[in-house]
């Protein structure tokens, strides 16, 4: 992380977003995830955003990558279907739109998405300009995770911390030090019991294969021009020891197999999710 995300809206939010607008875009149905309001967003600078990455990767690796993105997400929110949640908390939130798609969850839901101010004021001015509504549960919680703990975020800005609460934490670990990425799970653990938090990590090279290296090589170079340099890969082992440590019970850790089991086995166009990546479901648990 450098200066430049505190000025700048972040490129890698865009990325993500112009990877899910792709996907409703070219990709048949039924969709992994489906979010309309993702290339409108970013708007009309994704066209150049999907080339630049067109032409930096071969085929296969762009649908991994796009597979990655669609997959966190539709992970994230099949996480919120059940409606067990009264507070959902988006960290690192980009360019996500649940609050425009789901309105209906808003009625019970309290929604607090948590970024770079650059990158939140960015997102409210495209909002705006799109007429897409403001709801008063939906909350944006400007915060430098470098800089302040969630905890000291989420605290300004009034979430209860005895409400049970789902986070996301979707693409972004990568981007923080090790001491926020701890004091991240802390905050979490520090929540009513039953809360959970759906993260994804990025494993050290050693546990990538070359489809997930190549990804992870082009992109690293536009990540850092961006101001936004990858800062932590973690072992799986290390990540399972570090949200334990922090308080956390592990309830899922897919694999990359098992991502394309549950959402690209009955595709036939190459999408899947690269092992660049890898998600964590981890829960508070009951107090003894
Ligand atoms: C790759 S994007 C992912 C966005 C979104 N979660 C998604 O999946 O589309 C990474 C996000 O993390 C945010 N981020 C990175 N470092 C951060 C920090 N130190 N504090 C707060 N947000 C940060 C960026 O601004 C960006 O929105």
């Amino acid at each position: 992380m450098t200066d430049a995300t505190a000025v700048q809206p972040s490129r890698t939010a865009m990325l993500a977003a112009v990877a899910r607008g792709v996907h409703r875009l070219y990709d048949a149905p039924p969709r992994v995830f489906d979010d309309p309001h993702a290339l409108a967003l970013v708007g009309s600078d994704w066209q150049s955003l999907y080339a630049m990455v067109t032409g930096l990767l071969p085929e296969n690796v762009v649908r991994q990558a796009i597979g990655l993105i669609v997959a966190r997400s539709r992970y994230a929110e099949d996480h919120i279907a059940d409606g067990l949640f009264t507070q959902y908390v988006i960290v690192g939130a980009g360019l996500d739109s649940f609050a425009w798609r789901r309105p209906d969850a808003l009625r019970a839901t309290r929604l607090f998405e948590v970024d770079q101010p650059a990158t939140q004021e960015w997102k409210r001015e495209r909002a705006a300009s799109l007429a897409l509504p403001n709801h008063e549960s939906h909350v944006s919680v400007a915060a430098d995770l470098e800089q302040a703990t969630l905890a000291e975020a989420l605290d300004r800005a009034g979430f209860d911390r005895a409400q049970p609460t789902l986070f996301s934490w979707l693409g972004v670990t990568i981007y923080l030090n090790t001491s926020a990425i701890e004091a991240t799970l802390r905050t979490v653990a520090a929540c009513a019991s039953g809360s959970q938090i759906v993260m994804s990590y990025s494993p050290t090279d050693d546990f990538v294969d070359p489809i997930g290296q190549t990804l992870r090589n082009a992109l690293g170079p536009v990540a850092t021009a961006a101001g936004e340099s990858y800062e932590t890969l973690m072992t799986p082992d290390d990540t399972v020891d570090l949200v334990r440590r922090c308080g956390l019970v592990i309830d899922d850790h897919p694999t990359r197999d098992d991502l394309h089991d549950r959402y690209f086995r009955a595709r036939s166009d190459g999408l899947t999710a690269p092992t660049s990546e890898r998600l964590i479901t981890a829960r508070v648990p009951a107090t003894t």
